[in-house]
């Protein structure tokens, strides 16, 4: 039988979430820092082989579900290979290997992410208006994240999965839009509650759209149904259309129906960095241990004991809370 690794809740940590650079394309407002972000050093990130051997270690332990996240995870070279090396841990109890993605770079490479092993995708796409699209990423995409849309369809990426973050004042009166567009092509649609992970300089209560909120917008065009199922670990609470259209809502709300008390997560930064929570103010090298020749063992204490620090939960709503430095480009979705 394979371990499991347990935190000091309880909680069994069963998906990892790796940022594999923190290099990206896009420039979306609510995830980067002001300016030029810094990029790590070269040296700094994590290897492939580096990466292949931290995530076998952690399925070892019982990691069931590996995420690729970034920055974009295509800005790294020849992703395809990380993608194939890791779809091999399928042998010794990885079941579920997926990415996050801008989707930019999908209608060239859908198909070969696919060859290479991958199951399944989650594209971000926070408008469907060219303009205001252009205006929340920083670029004039949209019609190129549509085309990779349909190429991972194409490619047997699924089930696919739509991110769009909801911000007051950017993209909320789209709400029932992206709704019908996730009726349209068959897609599930998460809409997200805007989180202070951009080191706080857009961030403010006020911008948020709450969970709440977005359901009646949704059905306010589109009856929801609430598909029965536990919810175990899952960010999202998702629905079905009442009138049996295809596609599916998924509504994530961190800030006002936190979920922190079934998290499962953990995440791997591109440099190399252990971090317990999305908004965690401390980090554990796992980089400078495996680069200091430390056993298989002695790796996989450090990640057991690192484990035991996990959080109970995020603080948002606490009147102490403070960002984590590291904006979302760097600790990866
Ligand atoms: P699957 O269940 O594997 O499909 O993944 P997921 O539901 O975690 O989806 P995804 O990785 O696309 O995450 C969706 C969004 O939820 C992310 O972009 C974040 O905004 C948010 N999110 C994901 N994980 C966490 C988490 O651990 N804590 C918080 N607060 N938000 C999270
Ligand atoms: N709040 C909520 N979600 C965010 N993401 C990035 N920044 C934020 C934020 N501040 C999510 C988006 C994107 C994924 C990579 O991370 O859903 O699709
Ligand atoms: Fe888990 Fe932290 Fe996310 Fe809460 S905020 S669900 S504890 S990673």
């Amino acid at each position: 039988m394979r371990a499991t690794l347990k935190d000091s809740f309880g909680r069994t940590i069963r998906d990892l979430r790796i940022s594999v650079t923190d290099r990206c394309n896009f420039r979306c407002f609510y995830c980067l820092p002001h300016g030029e972000p810094p990029i790590a050093p070269k040296d700094r990130m994590l290897s492939y082989e580096e990466i292949e051997l931290a995530a076998e270690l952690f399925v070892s332990l019982g990691i069931e579900k590996i995420r690729l996240t970034g920055g974009e995870p295509m800005m790294r070279r020849d992703i395809e290979t990380l993608v194939e090396k890791l779809a091999r841990l399928r042998t010794r109890g990885l079941r579920d290997l997926a990415m996050t993605t801008n989707g930019y770079f999908l209608p060239a490479r859908a198909a070969s992410l696919k060859r290479a092993g991958l199951d399944r995708i989650t594209i971000s796409l926070d408008s469907l208006r060219r303009e205001n699209f252009q205006r929340i990423t920083g670029t004039d995409a949209l019609a190129r994240v549509l085309e990779g849309i349909d190429a991972a369809k194409r490619a047997g990426l699924r089930p696919i999965k739509i991110n769009a973050v909801i911000v007051r004042g950017y993209n909320e009166t789209e709400v029932a839009d992206l709704a019908a567009f996730a009726r349209e092509h068959d897609l599930i649609m998460r809409f997200i509650e805007f989180m202070p992970l951009d080191a706080a300089y857009h961030w403010s209560r006020d911008k948020v759209v709450s969970g709440r909120e977005i359901r009646e917008r949704i059905e306010g065009r589109f009856p929801l149904v609430p598909i029965e199922e536990e919810r175990g670990s899952n960010t999202a609470v998702r629905y079905r259309f009442a009138d049996g259209a295809p596609g599916e809502i998924g509504i994530i709300a961190p800030v006002t129906e936190p979920f922190c008390g079934a998290c499962s997560r953990i995440r791997l930064t591109a440099d190399g960095q252990i971090r317990t929570c999305l908004f965690s103010t401390v980090e554990y090298s796992l980089r400078d241990v495996i680069r200091s020749g430390a056993t298989r063992d002695e790796i996989i204490e450090f990640i057991c004991r690192v484990v035991t620090k996990k959080e109970a939960g995020h603080r948002i709503n606490e009147p102490d809370f403070t960002p984590p430095s590291r904006t979302m480009s760097f600790i990866g979705g």
